[in-house]
């Protein structure tokens, strides 16, 4: 790619820290030269003291303080819960706009960044995903656990896992009978991650880490998020939610959040058995 770092050779002390740092090995301040290797990170912007290198001709900004202790972080992550009750109070546009602000600032692999990001808000237009995505659920729990699909896939997956699609079947018939918002669950907002179909990529990556990022972020600012694995695996199924959400058909859906303001509170913490951890 055409590199969008711009250097300023007369500010340079040939430290050589940005040199060291290309992930992309793409400098050569001898040269006063990037190549095409840049991957646009950003690192020689990020790590150069004296301001030698801009991105877009931008003129760099020192970091803010970060101010997060370990402690911060910790409590943060136990005070993140999903939340499926909202008030009827809207996300405001000021809310939405920190929140793709903030994803700027997020990892993607190769730093390809081609994952975007549709915000509904539309109350008829929820109503729709909701409706879509139980009736595509519900058509597919009821294929998947005919005898005969169910014998044909225990000959590729445990048994164990196929008694286990009887379970969620059954599971997700009688929440769609109780609740009429069992997906959606009335939130004010959609969030939907999604980008480009293409044979090689890391999307799917970059869009859950972009989505993790927003629930994290989202209760800093007072809001509530739940991930929504039905919308996602609906969306692979029925286009019908690419129309409603007015995503280009060529993009694949890969993560989708609801956010609100939570009609919750938790007080307690959650005992959960650590992740297995080996050394090595
Ligand atoms: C990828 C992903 C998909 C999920 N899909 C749903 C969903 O469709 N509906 C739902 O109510 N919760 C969904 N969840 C939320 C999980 O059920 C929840 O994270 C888990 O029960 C733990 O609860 P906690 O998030 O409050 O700690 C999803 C979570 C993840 C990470
Ligand atoms: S933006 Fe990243 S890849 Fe490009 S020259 Fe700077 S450090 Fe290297
Ligand atoms: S980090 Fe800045 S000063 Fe150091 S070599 Fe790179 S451009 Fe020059």
């Amino acid at each position: 790619m055409i590199s969008p770092i711009h250097f300023i050779q007369d500010r340079c002390t040939d430290c050589g820290l940005c040199e060291a740092d290309c992930p992309a090995l793409a400098i050569s301040i001898s040269e006063a030269h990037i190549s095409s290797d840049c991957i646009a990170c950003g690192h020689c912007v990020a790590i150069c003291p004296h301001a030698a290198m801009q991105f877009n001709g931008d003129e760099p900004h020192a970091l803010p303080t970060q101010s997060v202790k370990a402690d911060d972080f910790e409590a943060l992550a136990k005070n993140v819960r999903s939340v499926r009750n909202f008030t009827d109070k809207d996300v405001s546009l000021e809310d939405i706009r920190h929140i793709v602000d903030m994803l700027a600032q997020c990892p993607s692999a190769s730093n390809n960044r081609n994952v975007e990001i549709t915000v509904v808000t539309d109350k008829n237009k929820i109503r729709d995903i909701e409706r879509i995505t139980s009736d595509t659920l519900y058509s597919f729990f009821k294929t998947l656990t005919r005898p005969i699909i169910k014998a044909v896939l225990s000959l590729f997956i445990a048994k164990k896992e196929v008694k286990k699609l009887d379970y969620y079947a059954q599971n997700f018939r009688i929440k769609r009978t109780r609740n009429k918002e069992f997906i959606t669950y009335n939130a004010p907002a959609i969030i939907l991650f999604h980008a480009p179909k293409l044979p090689i990529q890391s999307s799917s990556a970059d869009a859950h880490i972009w989505a993790t990022y927003t629930s994290l972020y989202a209760k800093t600012r007072g809001l509530g998020a739940c991930f929504n694995g039905f919308i996602e695996q609906a969306a692979k199924r029925n286009k019908h939610i690419h129309s409603v959400c007015e995503i280009n058909s060529t993009h694949e859906i890969l993560c989708v959040l609801l956010l609100g303001h939570p009609a919750v509170k938790y007080t307690h913490e959650v005992s959960r058995e650590k992740p297995k951890c080996t050394f090595v």
